[in-house]
């Protein structure tokens, strides 16, 4: 039996269509239920539902098997799971956004404040460019954060860019990019060995529509040194 944890929220419905076109079959899901547990026998999968950013944490502890995660929570986070496969669905970008009208080259004497959700990419990539950030961690709803004078800039996921748009927010510049990503615990990866890689077979083989594809096209891409040694890092 394989645990696999699922991200909810906007990647679930994605995710299953993928497992669906990959030819398992998902009888008893429902994702109109309260239910975080989804035992599927006849596939030899148990689903649980979890929080996108507590995947990660179910896989590197064995709790789940595998996760389905995107790579934002995955860089963010740097856990000891291997990541084997882009499933290249949920495609966005993690970019710095600022007020319309405010978005001139940052200010290399002064601290700017920085509203996000990743702490950690965003310290990341200021420091690689030697910029003074204080960083606000929130949780959701970022965009607010400029419109009332909380922070001067945002990092945050853009995936159509219309929540900028509505809040008169301009992207600055692209930290990187996302997609979901299979993820594996180490030890269930040797001793589930011929499950986990057939499972890995099949959703690859439905995975295959190259991601610039189904990506927005970015204004500006820079991906920085700093992110590119944790994508580095999440793979060893
Ligand atoms: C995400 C993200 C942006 C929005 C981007 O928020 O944080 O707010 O989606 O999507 P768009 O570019 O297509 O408009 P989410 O809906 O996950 O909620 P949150 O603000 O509570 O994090």
């Amino acid at each position: 039996m394989l645990t696999i944890a699922l991200s909810k929220g906007k990647m679930l419905e994605l995710t299953l269509d993928v497992f669906r076109r990959a030819g398992y079959a998902l009888g008893s899901f429902s994702t109109e239920s309260r239910r975080l547990v989804f035992p599927c026998p006849e596939i030899g999968m148990t689903f649980l539902i979890v929080r996108p950013t507590d995947v990660p944490t179910y896989v590197e502890y064995g709790a789940a098997d595998v996760g389905i995660v995107g790579k934002d929570v995955l860089m963010e986070q740097d856990s000891d799971v291997y990541e084997p496969l882009d499933l290249k669905f949920g495609a966005c970008r993690i970019a710095v956004a600022a007020l319309n009208g405010q978005a001139s080259r940052d200010r290399l004497s002064s601290k700017i404040r920085v509203a996000t959700k990743y702490p950690r990419i965003t310290e990341r990539y200021f420091n690689q460019r030697g910029v003074p950030v204080e960083i606000i961690k929130l949780y959701g709803s970022i965009e607010l954060a400029p419109l009332v004078g909380l922070a001067d800039r945002v990092v945050d996921l853009v995936e159509t860019g219309n929540t900028l748009k509505a809040h008169d927010l301009v992207e600055v510049e692209c930290i990187a990019h996302s997609t979901a990503r299979l993820v594996v615990n180490r030890a269930s990866l040797k001793l589930k060995h011929t499950v986990v890689t057939e499972l890995i077979k099949k959703l690859r083989a439905v995975s295959s529509t190259p991601v610039e594809s189904q990506a927005s096209a970015p204004r500006k891409v820079s991906v920085s040194r700093g992110v590119r040694r944790t994508v580095r890092r999440t793979r060893r």
